[in-house]
């Protein structure tokens, strides 16, 4: 992973920056439009807009000039500080004016709006960016909030890596290696990887059905944050880690298949928030199950009509080998049951559906309590992330009844986002609090937008951290 930028809180502008970060509301555009500088950022037709950006010189120094007015409500700190990164990228020490801005929201995307995945070049082109200086007041708060910042950038900009990584080069055992490394030398935190003896003797029959069909062996990283605290609630964590899906036999065709090492993208955002979860060190405990396989073609590949014995004991008829994630995930869920939490949310690049849905850029959000729905949602819109509840509507259960096993692990095609929730509700224990996030839209942009970059996006990450930062536990009738 490259590095990420050092931040530090100053009162005043530092000398010898390469270049300054000032706010400009359209109101100061238009007054100083007649002087010289102004007249060219006018020729630009530069207004002063949120998101508008522009660099030019004042009295000799290098300037960012940034747009913050808006005409709805206040300027999201996060993007501005994105696209600041961005634009200041060529230079290496930078000083930015905090304002009235969330300095925490803005050093974090500061941070976000940095990351450049260089691993594949033969010439990587190094980031410039190695210094960003805060002028703000030097409050403890917000001391705590730029600190909080850097840990969530380090761990977004690691499930971005993780994602971004080849499926051939990610394959399972690294990918449970480097979850691995992750525990090293931290408190309260402690990683477990199962190899396929481990795997075979708890029965885990969906990830050892996906796995049939590939010469790489699956893994289950089984991480766990605990807290000193004691009578801390307990919130479980549960992510597809799916290194590579060719679909198996269903085999998918080539354009649907070419962002398809990104399909662990959840179990990426899982471990990534737990690093970020065991180095703020909240009053909650965290454990955390992630299923690593490819979805293959080897000849011993799970065929269709086969029928595989889940952990908990039921049967699922294999209609269709690409909807591979539920079955994986299936047996993650009844680990997470059995350690009894407070409550279990599931994060997977599940269906297809769900970006018909809802599109690129927002998570689906299905649950089996309201409660804990809104907690979730709450979490992503303090954390920036787009979320939208679909309901988990029992009447399609039917659609999943199989004529020879328990249940099969495709439906009709319409609402697949939710028969894949209702086919993983099957495998929450009952009376369990429990909420699936299907983020087969946001854990992979194919372009650049405003909140993401191109490739692994990190989603999820921030929402998990501050989930579990606000967790409760919710009581039950
Ligand atoms: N990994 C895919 C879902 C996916 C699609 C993720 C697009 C990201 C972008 C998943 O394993 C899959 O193939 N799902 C199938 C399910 C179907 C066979 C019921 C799908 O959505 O088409
Ligand atoms: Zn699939
Ligand atoms: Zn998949």
């Amino acid at each position: 992973m490259s590095k990420l930028p050092a931040l530090r809180l100053v009162r005043k502008a530092p000398a010898n920056v390469d270049l300054v970060g000032r706010f400009i509301t359209s109101d100061e555009v238009e007054e100083q439009k007649r002087d010289l500088v102004w007249a060219e950022l006018a020729a630009r037709s530069f207004k002063g807009k949120v998101g508008e950006i522009a660099i030019t010189t004042e009295g000799g120094q290098p300037v960012c000039l940034m747009g913050i007015t808006s005409k709805c409500g206040s300027p999201d700190a996060r993007k501005i500080g994105i696209g600041f990164a961005r634009a200041v990228s060529k230079v290496s020490s930078v000083a930015i004016e905090v304002g009235d801005l969330d300095a925490g929201e803005l050093a974090e995307g500061i941070l976000l709006g940095a990351y450049v995945y260089n691993d594949q070049k033969s010439k990587p082109v190094k980031p410039t960016l190695t210094k960003v200086a805060l002028i703000g007041s030097g409050a403890k708060a917000v001391k705590a909030s730029v600190e909080r910042a850097e840990i969530l950038a380090k761990a977004v900009w690691l499930a971005r890596d993780l994602v971004n990584e080849p499926g051939g080069s990610l394959l399972p055992t690294k990918f449970a290696n480097i979850a691995k490394r992750l525990a090293t030398n931290v408190t309260g935190f402690t990683v477990k990887v199962w190899g396929l003896p481990e795997i075979k003797k708890a029965k885990l029959g969906g990830l050892l059905g996906v796995n049939q069909g590939s010469d790489n062996p699956a893994r289950l990283v089984e991480m766990n944050y605990k807290t000193k605290k004691k009578g801390a609630p307990t919130l479980a964590l549960v992510g597809k880690g799916l290194t590579f899906d060719s679909g198996g036999l269903s085999i998918k065709p080539s354009a649907g298949m070419a962002t398809m090492k990104a399909d662990m993208g959840g179990g990426a955002a899982v471990i990534a928030a737990m690093s970020a979860i065991a180095a703020i060190g909240p009053d909650v405990n965290v454990k955390a199950w992630v299923p690593m396989t490819d979805n293959m073609l080897g000849g011993n590949a799970v065929r269709v009509g086969d029928v595989l014995t889940m952990r908990n004991g039921k049967t699922v008829e294999v209609l269709n080998t690409d909807a591979e994630g539920r079955l994986i995930l299936a047996d993650a869920l009844s680990l997470a049951s059995e350690a009894k939490p407070d409550a279990i949310i599931d994060l997977a690049t599940l269906t297809g559906s769900a970006v018909v849905a809802l599109g690129n850029d927002t998570a689906a959000l299905m649950t089996n309590n309201a409660e804990f729905g809104q907690s979730v949602k709450d979490a992503a819109k303090a954390s920036g992330e787009l979320v939208w509840e679909l309901p988990l509507e029992r009447r399609y259960r039917r659609h999943l009844d199989s004529p020879v096993a328990d249940l099969k692990n495709i439906g009709t095609r319409w609402g697949g986002s939710i028969q894949a929730a209702l086919f993983l509700e099957e495998f929450v224990a009952d009376g369990l609090i429990w909420a699936h996030l299907d983020i087969a839209g946001p854990a992979f942009a194919d372009s650049s937008n405003d909140i993401f970059p191109t490739g692994g996006t990190g989603y999820a990450v921030r929402t998990l951290v501050k989930l579990a930062e606000d967790f409760k536990a919710i009581k039950t009738k």
